[in-house]
């Protein structure tokens, strides 16, 4: 019998080995240990046996059924791990995603031109020392006209558009407004530090007029003030030049005229040749060959009193450069109402990455 059982515990192993479900490793179990099982049949025989082969059969029986226990519960723990690890074969996840999607086949988004220009100039004028101020576009008129030596009666209030709100008037008295131009940004500006101080100030500016090439209603603007003590003209054309020079990559033509706006004396229009037609005409640069890009002048001094500032002691410059235009210069675009048509088309030729 012990020769029996040995040879069945032969048996038992070689019929695990190729077994591959836990299904049939259970089957297995009970063809051996079961009630009915090989072990039990052997052990039938004990009936037979002298009280000797007993004490040793017994344990014997005992060893072979704890090694088939053994080797059954390993081999079910490998089917185990081999199923498990085919599974995760088989939904392996690409965080990569380079087998998933096809490199350079998905659409993703770009900046607005008119976003890439603006980030560059506040970079150029950060490297010059400038702050970059925010401004509210619902304004009252103080900080749109008043403040900026437009008084109530000024005919000057005609030659900007402006979009008013039949609201309550604001604590003042005062009536509300969208921002005509960023130039309320100077009046912030000013009432909120002390000189010496340079910043600009870009963002949306309202206007209710009509569209064509060259106007839009919403477009965009880029206001600059710097105060101080004993600044000249000469400053103000210097920082224009080396904005303008590092905007472009290259000299452009430009010229100066005399310009009229209230909250400047003396105050300059600063034209460049139009980059679209070279110069020669066309619908942007309205047959001229030259494009009115920065309005800039000295700050009046009643603007100065306005803003809280002392113009017996301080002086500065201030622009207003047309943002919009000047995108339509850099990339040559020949409407400036592509900018806000939401055509993905005309965006996408600006990605940059
Ligand atoms: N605010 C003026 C405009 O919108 C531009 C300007 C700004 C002119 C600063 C002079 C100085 O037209």
């Amino acid at each position: 019998m012990i020769e029996q059982l040995e040879s069945l515990f032969d048996s038992f192993e070689k019929s695990l080995q190729v077994l591959e479900t836990q299904a049939d490793v259970l089957n297995l179990k009970s063809d051996y240990l079961g009630k009915k099982g090989k072990v039990s049949e052997i052990l039938k025989g004990l009936k037979d046996a002298t009280p000797e082969q007993r004490k040793e059969i017994g344990p014997k029986a005992n060893e072979i059924k704890d090694k088939i226990q053994l080797e059954m519960t390993k081999k079910l723990q490998e089917i185990e791990m081999k199923e498990i690890n085919e599974k995760l074969a088989q939904n392996k996840i690409d965080i990569t995603f380079k087998n998933s999607i096809k490199v350079g086949a998905q659409k993703h988004g770009g900046f607005h031109p008119r976003t890439l220009i603006r980030q560059e100039i506040e970079d150029i004028f950060l490297s010059m020392g400038f702050e970059v101020l925010d401004g509210p576009h619902v304004e009252n008129e103080f900080y749109n006209f008043e403040a900026l030596n437009i008084p109530g009666d000024h005919p000057a209030r005609d030659m900007q558009d402006t979009f008013w709100f039949k609201d309550e008037k604001s604590e003042e008295g005062k009536k509300h407004l969208l921002r005509t131009h960023t130039s309320t940004v100077q009046v912030h500006g000013m009432l909120s530090r002390k000189p010496p101080f340079r910043f600009i100030a870009p963002g949306t500016v309202f206007r209710c007029e009509r569209t064509d090439a060259s106007h839009e209603m919403v477009f965009q603007q880029l206001e600059g003030m710097m105060v101080g003590k004993d600044i000249s003209v000469g400053n103000l054309i210097y920082f224009m030049k080396v904005a303008l020079k590092e905007i472009f990559k290259r000299d452009v033509e430009v010229r100066l005229r005399p310009g009229f706006f209230p909250f400047v004396e003396p105050g300059f229009e600063l034209d460049i040749k139009c980059q679209v037609c070279s110069g020669k005409g066309c619908s942007v640069c309205k047959q001229t060959g030259w494009v009115e890009l920065l309005p800039c002048g000295m700050v009046h001094p009643n603007v100065l009193k306005a803003g809280g500032i002392d113009p017996e002691e301080y002086n500065g410059f201030a622009f207003g450069l047309g943002l919009d235009r000047l995108v339509m210069m850099k990339y040559g675009i020949d409407d400036i109402r592509h900018l806000q048509s939401g055509d993905l088309r005309f965006n996408e030729q600006f990605k940059t990455y």
